[in-house]
């Protein structure tokens, strides 16, 4: 496999790195003292990764001289909450947790986006590593800076912006994980293509199966970095989510609300996104500028994607209601990011709820009677 590859994330008051290869688990330790991170190290984790990843982690740690403490959480989006924020803060506080220590995430975006907040929040801000271990993570959730938990009236609407001090990819950690894990981050790899980089798009699918493949390779390690630059260069441009960085959220809105409607648990974050992807592919060329033809190539391809959960039939005015509890909605209206070409993105407000509706028939239509 091709050696380690960096890519710089530029934000508001420095820079990061994000390392992608093999091996950085094992020598996590020697990439920590290059950021000069101090211990306490505080790991946060769940049962699933800490058995399989975390003595690795605790090893090279340990042997470089870093005190750890490992804290695990339940598994499971319906624990990304805020009882769940306040243990792991009560358990790193009564393991002696100090202000100059270093949090350290070893998990899927779950563990990324709640470790995250923790680190944001306890004693203001500590320093923060990200060791992200599905692929959804590592394209999405672990770059980029956004943290935090769901409330029980809709995902991630509780967290802050809060950049990490170093994200170590580990693709080798990519080899022990589920099929349908695989397909959900691949769904965000393909939503980055799809919104800003024709080529990026081309290289996914015409690759899918490779990058599905459970043996970590070459073509995945570049697919990654791809999807890392991208996502680089679009928060780099807005940090916050204040314009273009909303282009991230193609395929969030029917995304987020499929995945409120079928139970987090049921649906993978990302096969909810290739769902909501169709959606607002059939919304950009039925209310918007995507031409016929690339409507086409679009849709194939997501139905090519081998979702192993088909939704079942959608209540479409219950999926469209369900939207306008979407943080996303500012001053009552909804910004809606459709596509005016395949790899160009058209932000659109004022979509009729008729529309969308439609939109979520037309996904009804698509996996009708599909099995996995
Ligand atoms: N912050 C952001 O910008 C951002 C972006 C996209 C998604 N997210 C969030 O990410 C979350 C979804 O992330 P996810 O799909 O990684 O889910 P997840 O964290 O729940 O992980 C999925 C499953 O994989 C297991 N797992 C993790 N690594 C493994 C490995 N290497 N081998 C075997 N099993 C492993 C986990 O224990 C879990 O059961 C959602 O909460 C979503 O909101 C955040």
């Amino acid at each position: 496999m091709s050696e380690t590859t960096r890519i710089k994330i530029k934000h508001e008051i420095g820079q990061y790195e994000c390392l992608i290869g093999g091996e950085l688990i094992s020598n996590a330790a020697e990439h920590l003292k290059a950021i000069e991170a101090a211990g306490p190290i505080g790991i946060i984790s769940n049962n699933t990764v800490n058995e399989l990843y975390g003595t690795l982690l605790r090893d090279s740690l340990q042997a470089a001289g870093f005190v750890t403490r490992t804290i695990l959480i339940p598994e499971g989006e319906a624990y990304k909450n805020l009882a769940t924020v306040e243990q792991v803060m009560d358990a790193l506080i009564a393991q002696g947790m100090e202000r100059t220590g270093t949090i350290v995430t070893l998990g899927g975006g779950v563990t990324t986006d709640l470790g995250g907040f923790v680190a944001a929040i306890l004693f203001r801000g500590i320093k923060l590593v990200h060791i992200p271990t599905t692929l959804l993570s590592m394209v999405d959730a672990a770059v980029g800076g956004k943290t935090g938990v769901n409330h029980k009236s809709g995902k991630n609407l509780i967290g802050s912006f809060y950049q990490p001090d170093l994200v170590l990819m580990d693709v080798h950690s990519l080899a022990s994980l589920d099929e349908r894990d695989r397909i959900s981050g691949y769904a965000e790899m393909f939503k980055m293509g799809a919104v800003c980089d024709l080529d990026y798009f081309n290289f996914l699918t015409e690759n899918m199966h490779e990058l599905l493949a459970s043996e970590p390779n070459d073509k995945l390690i570049q697919a990654i970095s791809k999807s890392c630059e991208l996502k680089a260069e679009v928060v780099e441009a807005d940090e916050k989510e204040a314009g273009l960085r909303r282009i991230l959220n193609f395929g969030h809105t029917l995304g987020h609300a499929i995945e409120a409607k079928l139970g987090y648990g049921k649906i993978r974050h990302g096969e909810a996104v290739i769902l909501g992807m169709y959606g607002a592919g059939w919304l950009s060329n039925q209310a918007g500028d995507l031409p016929d033809a690339e409507w086409q190539v679009l849709a194939d391809n997501l139905r090519h994607i081998p979702l192993k959960t088909p939704p079942g039939e959608l209540d479409p005015a219950e999926i469209e209601a369900i939207t306008h509890l979407d943080k996303k909605v500012a001053h009552s209206e909804l910004h809606w990011v459709l596509l005016s070409k395949l790899g160009q993105h058209d932000i659109r407000s004022g979509i009729p709820t008729v529309m969308v509706r439609l939109a979520v028939e037309a996904i009804n239509k698509a996996w009708q009677g599909r099995e996995a």
